[in-house]
C-alpha cells in the first residue's frame, strides 16, 4: 500500500459523559466506509480503557498506540485487522503504559491520514488534556450524547470548547433514544448545543448482541434499526459537504434565534 501525499479526513468522536456510544459509534461507522470499500482506520485513542479491540474481538497484541506515541513503533507495526471484515484498527493496548499521553496524537494522526481517507478517534469521555488533543489532532468532531439533560450540558461545554478553538463540529449524534416522552426532543437538543443533530439512534438489543459476537451491528444486523441509522449516520457524513454542513449549522442557528423570539 503506497501512502498517499494527500491527507485524508479525521473524525473525533467524543463525549461529556462516559458510556452514550462513542465507541459503537466509531466501530460502525468504520464498519460502514469498509463494507463500501473506503479505505479507513479507527484509533482507539482511549489509551486508559482501550474498548475497540474488545468490541471486535481482536487478538491480544503487546504494541499498541502507547508504543506508537512513544516513538518506539511505527503505526504500521500495530496496526491489526478485524478477522471476518477486513476492518483495520490501531489499538490501544490493554497493558498499563507508563507516561504515554496523547501528546503526540496530532503527529500520529496526521501521519495514518496520509495512508487512509478517512481516520476515525474514538475518545475517552470527558473534557480532559487527553480530549483536549484528540480536538486537535482531528479534522472534525462528532459529539455523541444520550436524550436527557446531563448527558446534553456536557455535549454542550465539548461543543463551545470546539468552536472557541475554531474546531468544526459535524453535529450531534443523539444515541440510545427510547421515545419516551420525558426524553429530550431534537429542537430542544439543537437549542442546548447551538448544533445540527445528524441522527438518533434507538436504543436496539442488537447492539449489545453485536458486541458478545465481537462484529460490529452494521454487519450483525443490518436491517435492526439501530443499524439502519448507523448506516445513515455513517453515508450524511462522508456525502456533505464542509459547506453543506456549515449551511445546516447556520439553518439550526437561525431556527434556534427564531424559536427564543417566539417563545
Ligand atoms: N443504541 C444502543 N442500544 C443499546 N445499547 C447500546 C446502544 N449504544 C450503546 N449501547 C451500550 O452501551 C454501552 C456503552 O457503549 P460504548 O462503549 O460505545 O460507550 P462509550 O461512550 O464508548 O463509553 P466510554 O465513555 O466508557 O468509552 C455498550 O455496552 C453498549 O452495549
Ligand atoms: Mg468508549
Amino acid at each position: 500500500m503506497a501512502p498517499s501525499t494527500t491527507s485524508g479526513t479525521s473524525i473525533g468522536i467524543v463525549s461529556g459523559r462516559g458510556g452514550v456510544g462513542k465507541s459503537i459509534l466509531a466501530v460502525n461507522l468504520g464498519a460502514v466506509l469498509t463494507k463500501r470499500g473506503d479505505k479507513n482506520i479507527i484509533i482507539d485513542a482511549d489509551i486508559s480503557n482501550p474498548s475497540i479491540g474488545l468490541h471486535l474481538g481482536l487478538p491480544y497484541s503487546p504494541t499498541g498506540l502507547q508504543d506508537v506515541l512513544l516513538e518506539h513503533k511505527h503505526f504500521r507495526d500495530a496496526i491489526l485487522a478485524h478477522p471476518s471484515t477486513g476492518m483495520r484498527v490501531l489499538p490501544s493496548s490493554l497493558k498499563y503504559s507508563r507516561g504515554a499521553s496523547l501528546r503526540n496524537l496530532a503527529r500520529v494522526v496526521n501521519e495514518v491520514g496520509k495512508a487512509y481517507d478517512f481516520t476515525i478517534v474514538d475518545s475517552p469521555p470527558g473534557i480532559t488534556d487527553d480530549v483536549m488533543h484528540i480536538l486537535d489532532a482531528c479534522d472534525e468532531i462528532v459529539v455523541v450524547t444520550t436524550p436527557d439533560v446531563p448527558g446534553v450540558s456536557s455535549a454542550t461545554k465539548i461543543i463551545q470548547l470546539c468552536k472557541e478553538n475554531k474546531k468544526r463540529v459535524r453535529g450531534v449524534v443523539v444515541n440510545r433514544c427510547t421515545g419516551a416522552p420525558f426524553e429530550l426532543t431534537v429542537r430542544e437538543i439543537e437549542s442546548m448545543t447551538e448544533s445540527s443533530v445528524i441522527v438518533r439512534i434507538p436504543e436496539d438489543r442488537t447492539i449489545p448482541a453485536s458486541i458478545s459476537m465481537r462484529v460490529p451491528a452494521v454487519y450483525y444486523a443490518p436491517d435492526s434499526p439501530a443499524s439502519r441509522k448507523l448506516n445513515e449516520f455513517a453515508l450524511s457524513l462522508i456525502q456533505a459537504g464542509p459547506r453543506e454542513t456549515e449551511r445546516a449549522g447556520v439553518m439550526s442557528r437561525f431556527f434556534a434565534w427564531l424559536r427564543k423570539i417566539f417563545s
